[in-house]
């Protein structure tokens, strides 16, 4: 590992400044900071970015909503984003805002440079305008029935029930959703990025080095629907820069959010004198740079964002590095399960560096999802880190401090078995390097098993009994060496633990090599704790504030990405999506078993308008001939549903999931009354 030191400029996307950090965040920022800490260990000139992303339509509302300007919001999320990270021990060498005066003269810089070259283009279109609101109509903000399939309640520009994208003016009898009116269609200028100019450069960055195989698989679905040129403004009201040469018109937030990589590293440059904003963003720069974003934003990073660094002759990304979204217990995170868990919210209960350690065990390179199963989380932390790692540490300390007076012997007892430890070295650095953390840890913990194998060989606790001290010396110094490597290796994830191991083994974690030499004949700390047992009723009392906390926060929305497409799916309703609903009191009339169906019942009900039959499982709960007069609350206006039975048009509300209990309403209600 003796190459010369690279130059590496690594970034993880900007989170948006209208809602807390969570754990669905923290995959990437976690990934991007284990592998930014192992550059540096390795001794690579590596430098982490990061902003806030301030700009952009729902950040402009929510300030509206909370009655402050949208400065002090997006302010007020830096500082609570940037003491999150901070306390997950997210490293960033400089971390910015896009609302900031680098910003808005690089992109100023950056777009005149697009537009001299004639590939900035003038064009009317018209957009959904909402009158009442004053404003134009992100295709997020629309809602109406899809033109493909007729599906109400739809956004703007793709359907969720069949999957089609469409063009917003298609939308059938769309609504705004700043004020449930109709919108008008408008006209206005935009300006447009030539982005098909860029196609055969897309291509061949593509098919180098800069994207993995999934990644480009993707990329090439684009190239064969075509690239579009891009709208890169916006008009007022918007929060964002104003565009030179406009009064009213604004770049678009996803224009200038990926220019925020650099203001914050040319902020960064202007404190540190050995970085040079030129060397590392020239055309012809020989440094590396490195994007570590979610699968959601591929397309902003892999076409737009290359094709403007080249327009503006800068350079382009080495690597774009794409992940999975987060599942918690395999599903979508939600609020009412308790699993849609803030970064803070985990601080109140948990030790961040068990979650670095987790997601490091779950991570590799592609962009698979991936899961946080919150018992498997407990089982794994606690017998890997606890149960194998301090352990090795533990059982060592007590008799180098008591019987040998905290000094280490002068020589291994088996200088083979450490040599396989540093050997290994290689290939877990190559996991690391490549972004396969799984398989590094996996790895890690298999010398782990070597080194208690080797103690429990060796028990220095029997030899200590039988008065061998200077065997019990040499086997401790063996164990805690071996320790030591191990800890070397782990120091990207559990960055905390690594300081605490230092100040106990008197040395440093600083660089990867230093563990080809041993730590002998010297004097070491006392030992304290590494780690604690992760506790499961804290994981509990964590989900169970989850739960508690208001359904508002954390909707990190973008104009770009319905909310449902990340996985911040927030599991509560409105009041008015509740009252959708049409929940009724009903009398049933007539009730019959169905033929060939176990658990169907095929019930005729009054629903106070009229008759209407629907099919309940509630056969083996339910003798048929007992439910005549009964009342019972239905949907009353569920699509009915075509069944092999016949028509369902409606659903008897029942409780219990293994036994079945009819809900009821009490004496005296009628059918067609509605439910309150
Ligand atoms: N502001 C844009 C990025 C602009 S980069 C020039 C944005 N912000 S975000 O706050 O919505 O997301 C920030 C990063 O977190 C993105 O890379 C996104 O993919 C990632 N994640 C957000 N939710 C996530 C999960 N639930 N799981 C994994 N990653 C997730 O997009
Ligand atoms: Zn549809």
């Amino acid at each position: 590992m003796s190459q010369a030191a690279r130059k590496l400029l690594v970034t993880s996307a900007l989170p948006y400044a209208n809602g807390p950090i969570h754990i669905g965040h923290l995959v990437e920022y976690l990934q991007t900071d284990i592998w930014v800490r192992f550059q540096k260990l390795i001794g690579n000139n590596c430098t982490y970015i990061c902003a806030s992303d301030a700009h952009g339509t729902p950040i402009m509302l929510r300030a509206r909503q909370e009655d402050i300007s949208p400065e002090i919001l997006v302010e007020n999320f830096r500082l609570e984003h940037q003491q999150d990270f901070a306390a997950f021990h997210i490293a960033f060498d400089n971390y910015h805002s896009t609302h900031s005066e680098e910003n808005r003269e690089l992109v100023e810089q950056i777009y005149t440079e697009l537009d001299a070259k004639g590939l900035i283009e003038r064009r009317t279109i018209e957009q959904a305008y909402d009158e009442s609101a004053g404003m134009f109509l992100p295709d997020r903000f629309l809602k109406g029935t899809c033109p493909r399939c007729q599906a109400e309640d739809q956004y703007g520009d793709n359907c969720e029930v069949c999957g089609a994208t469409y063009a917003t003016s298609e939308l059938i009898a769309p609504r705004s959703i700043l004020s449930d009116t109709a919108p008008v269609m408008r006209e206005s200028e935009h300006l447009f990025f030539r982005l098909a100019e860029f196609e055969s450069m897309l291509q061949e960055w593509t098919r180098g080095e800069a994207v993995d195989d999934a990644v480009g698989k993707k990329l090439q679905e684009w190239f064969d629907t075509g690239l579009q040129d891009w709208d890169i403004s916006r008009d007022a009201p918007y929060f964002g820069f104003r565009i030179p040469g406009t009064d009213d018109k604004y770049f678009y937030v996803w224009l200038d959010a990926p220019v925020g990589y650099l203001a914050s590293f040319l902020h960064l440059c202007a404190r540190r004198p050995d970085l040079d904003f030129d060397e590392y963003f020239a055309k012809d720069s020989t440094t590396e740079l490195y994007h570590f974003i979610g699968k959601d934003i591929v397309y902003f990073h892999t076409l737009f964002w290359p094709a403007v660094l080249e327009g503006a002759n800068l350079r382009k990304p080495t690597g774009v590095f794409a992940h999975g979204f987060l599942t918690v217990n395999g599903q979508k995170m939600s609020k009412s399960r308790g699993t849609f868990i803030a970064a803070r919210t985990y601080l109140q209960h948990l030790d961040p560096e068990y979650l670095r350690y987790y997601y490091a065990v779950k991570l590799s390179a592609g962009i698979e999802d991936i899961d946080l199963n919150l018992e498997d989380f407990v089982q794994r932390v606690n017998s890997d880190l606890v149960g194998k790692l301090v352990n090795i540490a533990s059982r060592c300390a007590g008799f180098i401090a008591r019987g040998a007076d905290g000094r280490l012997a002068a020589t291994l007892e088996r200088p083979e078995l450490y040599n396989t430890f540093v050997d290994a070295g290689d290939s877990i650095a190559g996991h690391y390097a490549a972004r396969d953390y799984s398989r590094a840890v996996r790895e890690i913990m298999r010398l782990a098993d070597m080194a208690n194998q080797y103690i429990d060989e060796r028990k220095p606790w029997v030899l200590n009994k039988e008065g061998k001290t200077d065997e019990v010396q040499q086997v401790c110094t063996q164990g805690l060496n071996l320790f030591r490597v191990l800890m070397t290796y782990l120091t990207p994830v559990l960055p905390a633990m690594a300081d605490k191991a230092a100040a106990f083994l008197q040395c440093g974690f600083e660089h990867w090599d230093d563990r080809n030499t041993p730590l002998l004949d010297t004097t070491i700390g006392q030992f304290t704790p590494l780690l604690t047992r992760v506790d499961p009723d804290k994981v509990a009392h964590m989900v169970a504030d989850s739960k508690a906390e208001p359904a508002t926060s954390g909707d990190n929305s973008s104009e770009t990405t319905p909310s449902d497409d990340k996985t911040t799916d927030n599991n509560m309703i409105s009041i008015d999506d509740f009252l959708k609903v049409d929940l009724r009191v009903a009398k049933i009339l007539h009730a019959e078993a169905v033929e060939d169906a176990d658990k169907l019942l095929r019930i005729t009900v009054d629903d106070g308008d009229g008759e209407r039959q629907v099919l309940a499982g509630i056969r083996k709960a339910y003798d048929p001939a007992t439910l005549k007069g009964r009342h019972v609350v239905i949907v009353a206006n569920l699509k009915p549903r075509k069944m092999r039975f016949g028509t369902s048009e409606g659903m008897i509300l029942a409780a219990g999931e293994d036994d079945i209990f009819l809900l009821g309403p009490d004496d005296g209600a009628r059918a067609g009354m509605r439910v309150r």
